[in-house]
């Protein structure tokens, strides 16, 4: 039996809720013989930031490197600018290159969940909007923000996507852009991830961003992978969560060549951060990316038929409509992977 290392991050707000009810069912699932888990932490963050000057140390860093995989709660990010202040998992996608960012969205047996829709959105993690070079012009009249678009990158997230999607039923890969608007980013993008993902038998199909987002809702159905550039992955993802029953259940992986480090689509919930009643289910069903990642393919599958068991049998979330708090959740997820 492989004993698998695993780096956790609690971070900000929920993050220390979501990763503890998390950690309690992994543990759990050792019980059951057939894993093993040794734990190293590590800490980002907004809070640490304010205790120590420093929101993303190397020394965390460096304990993901040594780690086989990492789970991170979430952050808190001030909407304004901070002196010094770097967004944790954000830095940690750009220095650690986990330049895929994978989020499925899947029906579960949840209120205002869809049912039919199984997409995975590609969201390319390391460059766009998201190289944070932003400036402030004639005393803040102006402000202008850099998106940088590479060849290297949109060729790495196209060639991703579509071997994705070879692993899937449907093998379907929309390219999702704003090329019309702008054709020397965006069509860099487009053009690039086109060719690369042509490389597949796979179904190469672009698709304007605006006109994606609303046939997302009208008919999530079509869609199986769904590949586009930093921000837009990061609003239709939340958009996606939103087609399966909410960002409680919405889970994402960040993987690069040599690291990975999954995560929540949700940040850190200030609005109901320390009451103990944030739904776990999305950084559980993280917990099961980061096993398919490292090989546990069989608990994977197990832990994720359990998250439906508990979310179509047990006592529910606030946010899915129940009273239930985050551990007592975490407890009936557990039982269910007991008997999945
Ligand atoms: P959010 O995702 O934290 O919350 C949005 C809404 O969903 C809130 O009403 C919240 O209570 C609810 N919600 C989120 N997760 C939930 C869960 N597990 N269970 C029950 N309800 C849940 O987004 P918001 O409010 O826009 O951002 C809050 C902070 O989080 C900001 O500082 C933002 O920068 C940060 N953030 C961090 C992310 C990360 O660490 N990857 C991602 C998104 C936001
Ligand atoms: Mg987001």
């Amino acid at each position: 039996m492989a004993k698998h290392t695993i780096c956790l991050i609690e971070g900000d707000g929920i993050g220390h809720e979501v990763i503890r009810a998390a950690k309690h069912v992994l543990e759990g699932m050792q019980v059951t013989g057939e894993l093993e888990f040794s734990w190293l932490t590590a800490e980002a963050g907004w809070e640490l930031f304010e205790r120590t000057g420093n929101s993303i140390p190397d020394e965390t860093l460096d304990i993901v490197k040594s780690a086989k995989a990492t789970l991170f709660g979430a952050a808190t990010s001030p909407s304004k600018k901070v002196a010094g202040f770097k967004g944790a998992i954000r830095h940690m996608r750009r220095a650690l290159d986990l330049y895929a960012n994978v989020r499925p969205a899947k029906h579960h047996p949840v209120p205002g969940s869809r049912a039919g829709v199984d997409l995975i959105v590609v969201r390319e993690n390391t460059e766009g909007l998201y190289v944070e070079q932003e400036r402030s012009y004639m005393n803040g009249e102006l402000a202008v923000a850099e998106a940088v678009i590479t060849k290297r990158a949109s060729q790495r997230i196209g060639d991703y996507a579509a071997k994705l999607a070879l692993s899937r039923p449907r093998k379907l890969v929309h390219v999702a852009h704003k090329a019309n608007v702008l054709p020397v980013t965006q069509g860099l993008f487009l053009n690039t991830a086109q060719a690369a993902a042509s490389v597949y038998d796979v179904t190469v199909k672009d698709i304007i961003i605006d006109n994606c987002a609303m046939q997302l809702v009208a008919r999530p159905e079509q869609f199986d992978v769904i590949v586009t550039t930093n921000l837009f992955g990061d609003i239709i993802s939340d958009l996606t969560a939103g087609l399966v029953g909410g960002l409680g259940i919405a889970a994402s992986g960040n993987i690069g060549e040599q690291y990975a480090v999954f995560e929540s689509v949700h940040g850190s919930a200030p609005d109901i951060a320390g009451q103990g009643i944030a739904n776990p289910t999305a950084t559980v069903l993280a917990a099961a990316l980061m096993l398919h990642h490292i090989g546990e393919h069989q608990a994977a599958d197990r832990l994720e038929k359990a998250v439906d068991i508990a979310l179509e049998h047990g006592p529910r979330t606030r946010d899915l409509g129940g009273t239930a708090s985050t551990m007592d959740f975490a407890a009936t997820l557990l039982e269910a992977y007991k008997t999945a």
